[in-house]
C-alpha cells in the first residue's frame, strides 16, 4: 500500500505517520507538505532515513507540483491532513484558509481523479457543526447534525468537506470523511491552548483564558485520533462520514488549572482576557456511528493522556523552545499583546 499524508509535518499528520509506519511495516508512506509555520521538518527526523518514508517539500494548491507527485507515485490511498487549522489566525486573515483548505482539497481530488485512487480521505474537524448551548449536555454531534460553522476556519473545513461529498457523488471519487474533537498530545503547535499554557507556566508568563473560561471541548488524545484514521481508511464505507470523539468534555479554565497543577505552578498566573470573536460554546461528539461500524473506541483517558503530554513538553523543550523563540513571538504580541 502507497498512501500520501498531506500535512504530515504538522501536529496530527505527524503522529499519525509515526503510527503508520510502526503499525504497518511494510506500507510505504509519502508525506507531501508546505512547510507552513506550523510545519516542522524536526518533527519528521526519526522517519526521514525510513526506507518507507518519502518527503516532498510542496503546496497541495500547486496543481502542477501535485500531479507530477501522484504521476510518479500512483498512491492506493491519500488522507488530506493538510490545512490552516488555527481559529484565532483565521479571523485575522480568512483568504488563506480559504486556499489552503478548499481549493487546495479540490486539487487533490482533481489528481485522484485523474490518476485514481482506491480512497481519498478527508480529516476534517467537529467544529463544521458549530457550537451546543452550555445548558442541554443531551445534545451532540452525530454525523446527521447539519453543517452550521461560526469562524472562517470551521467554515472553509465545512466547505472543503462539501466538495469532498460533491466529488463522490458527482465523479464516484471513493471517499470518506473523519470529523474529530479537539486533539492534544506531543507536536502541537504552541498557538493551541494545551501547548501555550504548558509553555507559558513553564516561563512564568500569564494564562490568558479567554472570556469566562467556560467553554468545553471534547479532548481526544492524537494517538487515538490516529488509530480511528488507520480504521476508517480499512473499513470505513466509502462515501461516509465519521464522528470521533471520547465523551471527554471538559472546560477551558479546569485545563488551564489543572496545567498549573501539575507542574507546581500558581493560579495566579491566570489571567483573563478578551473573548475570542463568535467564540463557540461547547463541542460535542457522539462517536456511536465509529464505534459500532469499525469497533473504535478511544484508549488513553485524559487523566493519563494529559500527564503524558505535559511530560513531552518537558522532555522535548528544543522542539518548542525554537519554535517560540522565533516568528511566534510576533504573532504572539499580535494577539496577546493589547488583549
Ligand atoms: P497543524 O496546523 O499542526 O498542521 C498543518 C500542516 O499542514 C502543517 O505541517 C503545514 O505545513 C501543512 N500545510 C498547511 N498548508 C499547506 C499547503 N497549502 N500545502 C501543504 N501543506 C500545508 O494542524 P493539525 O492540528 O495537525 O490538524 C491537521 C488536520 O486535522 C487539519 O485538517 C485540521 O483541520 C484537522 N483537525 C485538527 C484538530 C485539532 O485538534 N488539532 C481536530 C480535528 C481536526
Ligand atoms: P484552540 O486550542 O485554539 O482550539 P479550538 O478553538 O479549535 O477549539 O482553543 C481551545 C479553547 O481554548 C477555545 O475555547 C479557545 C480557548 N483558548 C483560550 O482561552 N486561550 C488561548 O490562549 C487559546 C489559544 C485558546
Amino acid at each position: 500500500m502507497n498512501i500520501l499524508v498531506t500535512g504530515g509535518a504538522g501536529f496530527i499528520g505527524s503522529n499519525f505517520i509515526f503510527y503508520m509506519l510502526d503499525r504497518h511495516p511494510d506500507y510505504r508512506i509519502v508525506c507531501l507538505d508546505k512547510l507552513t509555520y506550523a510545519g516542522n521538518l524536526s518533527t519528521l527526523a526519526p522517519v526521514m532515513q525510513n526506507p518507507s518514508f518519502r518527503f516532498v517539500k510542496a503546496d497541495i494548491c500547486d496543481r502542477e507540483a501535485v500531479y507530477a507527485l501522484f504521476e510518479e507515485e500512483r498512491f492506493d490511498v491519500v488522507v488530506n491532513f493538510a490545512a490552516e487549522s488555527h481559529v484565532d489566525r483565521s479571523i485575522e486573515n480568512p483568504s488563506i484558509f480559504l486556499q489552503t483548505n478548499i481549493i487546495g482539497t479540490s486539487v487533490l481530488m482533481d489528481a485522484c481523479r485523474k490518476y485514481g485512487i482506491g480512497r481519498f480521505h478527508q480529516v476534517s474537524t467537529d467544529e463544521v457543526y458549530g457550537d451546543l448551548p452550555l445548558d442541554r449536555p443531551d445534545l451532540f454531534f452525530t454525523e446527521e447534525t447539519p453543517i452550521h460553522t461560526s469562524s472562517p476556519y470551521s467554515s472553509s473545513k465545512a466547505g472543503a468537506d462539501l466538495l469532498v461529498q460533491a466529488y463522490h457523488r458527482t465523479y464516484k471519487l471513493p471517499i470518506t470523511i473523519s470529523r474529530c474533537s479537539n486533539n492534544y498530545g506531543p507536536y502541537q503547535f504552541p498557538e493551541k491552548l494545551i501547548p501555550l499554557m504548558i509553555a507559558n507556566c513553564l516561563a512564568d508568563k500569564p494564562l490568558p483564558v479567554y472570556g469566562q473560561g467556560l467553554n468545553v471541548r471534547d479532548w481526544l488524545y492524537v494517538e487515538d485520533h490516529c488509530k480511528a484514521i488507520d480504521l476508517v481508511i480499512h473499513k470505513g464505507r466509502e462515501g461516509e462520514v465519521y464522528n470521533i470523539g471520547g465523551h471527554n468534555e471538559m472546560c477551558n479554565i479546569d485545563i488551564v488549572k489543572l496545567i498549573c497543577h501539575e507542574l507546581g505552578k500558581p493560579e495566579s498566573l491566570i489571567t483573563y482576557v478578551t473573548d475570542r470573536k463568535g467564540h463557540d460554546m461547547r463541542y460535542a461528539i457522539d462517536p456511536t456511528k465509529i464505534h459500532n461500524e469499525l469497533g473504535w473506541l478511544p484508549e488513553t483517558k485524559f487523566e493519563n493522556g494529559i500527564k503524558e503530554a505535559i511530560r513531552w513538553y518537558l522532555d522535548n523543550r528544543p522542539w518548542w523552545e525554537e519554535i517560540v523563540s522565533g516568528e511566534y513571538q510576533n504573532y504572539y504580541e499580535r494577539m496577546y499583546g493589547k488583549r
